[in-house]
């Protein structure tokens, strides 16, 4: 991607420094101040030496001063020196006002790009998400756009800071004397070509040493995340091998990195020797004969030894930039990412539903070019409680994954309440469903505070009969604070069952019209499993509740069967009515028997 498509990243920017222009505009005027002070540094040392020690007339710009000096010289030297002083005073103010100014809004943009940031990540797909590494999302959320504060906020004022001192020194040189300040300034121009080349080369190195920061951050999250599994298969020193492998290029990159701005430096710093070598020996001369004054000539050397900071500072901020352009181009990428439409807000408001859900030819695929469902139709009556079982991988998942329009189907529509859930605002929609995903899901919150995930201002007594309801009660009373304990990262001190009860409370203390469970009790005990589906049955009475299921526990409670194959409907209908077809089902269920008997 090229500089000039970051446009989303452009918007958001330039809004930015459009909403702190005033503090801005504050930073600029103490950066002005900064670069006179630099300006004036070397004359009050060129007056002494000149006006005062030479005896040369005094300029008319400095009249006031003539009489003093012829009377009283020493007070003219106390008073002059004191310049010094004071010019530094200011230097230090503005550069003060300056340095506080551009932080305070640098780091205003940073919480406002994270902001957008984390905004724009939920509401993209899920297929985005799946594809992503959750470590490399997390470098971009938050070391990029630290990158980039150093560099936006401050960085282009203190660019222009410098140059406006760069600009106005030259202005005076040429003022002294042309000539000289030809020969001095010739270096110039080699100068800046150097900058540009070096800028280019950081520019690509700071991209790869980011890129690969991302892949250690993405590889370190997933290990720590899999660390049973590492340990369990004995592969820690793979692992480690695998992370050294990867830091090490890294390093690699990094060290090629600071290499370049090292030798940035370095080069600045020897062209401009050469310049302050050229001006010395030349304006030594003209001194010399008497063109230009002593004190010229040190406002010359002085000028030309202090360019070199701002000069060096710009070869600085240039790799600097190029650290943030990577670092921009890689937020652009999020950002042009376009948000799924089913996550963006908007459509209709659903109300509150009533549960006819119908997919009507529904062919869906993760990868189009391989469909999960075909044709797929299949219908639900309001209320009706419906259970659907079939093979590993038959889709089961992906008809609940559907159904909560995480994911848009290639052909066919997905009705609820006679309309199309396309049309729906997302969000109101989903607010109004209860799920329980296949994967157990829980934040490192307190039990309450998961249990009432999607219901913030439940009451306790509320959140305890959701938990009584999935048979949870019990062992949350029976951890060290109750319903106030906090659970650790993905609720990994609780055993599967836990989990499971938990986010099954979850979705019952929403008491939603139309229910999903995605194999809610496919790590609970048969007795546990009897008694949620009582309390189910019970609580979901009249409203339209769907169970995935893998076991065929519990069958006989459901209205209807629905058995998925070759993703689509191979047969439907009660359990006793599907056993009394000695079809799909019937060999599924015997097949579970006979599992049974032989592992009980
Ligand atoms: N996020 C995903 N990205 C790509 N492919 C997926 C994704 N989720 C599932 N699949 C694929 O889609 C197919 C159907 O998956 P699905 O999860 O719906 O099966 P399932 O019937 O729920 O199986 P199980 O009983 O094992 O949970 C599988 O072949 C699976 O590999
Ligand atoms: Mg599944």
């Amino acid at each position: 991607m090229k500089p000039a498509e970051l446009t989303r990243f452009r918007a958001l920017l330039s809004a930015h420094l459009r909403a702190n222009s005033g503090p801005l505009a504050l930073a600029a005027a103490g950066m002005a101040g900064y670069a006179a002070a630099e300006l004036f540094a070397p004359w009050p040392l060129k007056i002494i030496i000149d006006h005062v020690l030479l005896a040369k007339p005094v300029p008319p710009a400095l009249g006031p001063l003539a009489p003093l000096i012829a009377r009283q010289p020493e007070l003219a030297i106390g008073i002059v020196a004191s310049a010094i002083l004071v010019i530094a005073l200011m230097k230090g103010m503005f550069s003060y006002l300056q340095v506080f100014v551009t932080s305070r809004v640098g780091y205003q943009m940073v919480h406002e790009l994270r902001r957008e940031l984390f905004a724009h990540l939920q509401r993209l797909s899920l297929s985005f998400h799946n594809r992503s590494r959750a470590g490399e999302l997390l470098t971009k959320v938050t070391s990029d756009t630290n990158v980039l504060k150093d560099v936006f906020a401050g960085g282009l004022l203190e660019l222009l800071g410098h140059a406006l001192t760069l600009g106005s020194m030259c202005v005076v040189l040429f003022l002294l004397n042309g000539q000289l300040a030809l020969v001095a300034l010739v270096t110039l121009p080699l100068l800046g070509l150097t900058i540009f080349s070096i800028y280019r080369r950081g520019k690509s190195s700071a991209r790869r040493q980011r890129e690969r920061e991302g892949e250690v951050a993405a590889h370190i999250g997933e290990v720590l995340h899999l660390t049973p599994l590492v340990r369990a298969f004995a592969r820690e020193s793979a692992e480690k091998e695998r992370f050294d492998r990867e830091s090490s290029r890294t390093l690699h990159e990094s060290v090629r990195t600071a290499r370049v701005e090292a030798a940035a430096g370095r080069a600045v710093e020897l062209i401009n020797a050469a310049g302050v070598w050229a001006a010395v020996m030349i304006g030594g001369l003209l001194a010399l004969r008497r063109e230009i004054s002593p004190g010229d000539l040190l406002v010359f050397s002085a000028y030309l030894t202090s360019m070199y900071k701002p000069l060096r500072n710009l070869a600085k901020l240039s790799t600097q930039f190029s650290k943030a352009m990577a670092s921009a181009e890689r937020i652009e990428q999020i950002l042009s990412t376009e948000a799924d439409s089913a996550n963006q807000s908007g459509g209709a408001d659903p109300g509150e539903l009533r549960g006819e859900i119908e997919f009507e030819r529904v062919t869906f695929g993760y990868d189009p070019s391989k469909p999960v469902l075909r044709d797929l139709a299949l219908r639900i009556r309001e209320g009706e409680h419906v259970a659907i079982v079939g093979a590993s991988g038959a889709g089961k998942s992906t008809i609940a994954s559907l159904l909560m329009r995480f994911y848009q189907p290639q052909s066919g529509t997905v009705r609820v309440d006679g309309r199309d859930i396309r049309e729906l605002d997302g969000e109101a929609y989903r607010s109004r469903i209860g799920v329980v995903l296949q994967d157990s899901l829980l934040f490192g919150a307190s039990v309450a505070e998961n249990i009432a995930y999607g219901k913030p201002d439940a009451a306790p007594g509320e959140i305890e009969q959701a938990a009584r309801l999935a048979a949870a009660h019990e062992f949350i009373t029976a951890l060290p604070d109750g319903y106030d304990t906090v659970l650790s990262e993905r609720a990994s001190t609780l055993s599967g069952g836990q989990r499971q009860r938990l986010c099954l409370a979850r979705a019952l203390l929403k008491r939603p019209a139309l229910l999903i469970l995605d194999e809610p009790t496919a790590a609970i005990d048969a007795e546990s499993t009897a008694l949620i589906h009582d309390a189910i049955a019970e609580l979901q009475r009249g409203k339209t509740t769907l169970v995935i299921a893998h076991h065929f526990r519990e069958m006989d409670r459901f209205d209807r069967i629905v058995v998925l194959g070759d993703g689509a409907v191979a047969e439907q209908g009660t359990h006793s009515q599907l056993l009394a077809r000695k079809g799909v089902y019937w060999e599924l269920y015997h097949l579970q028997q006979l599992a049974e008997e032989v592992t009980p």
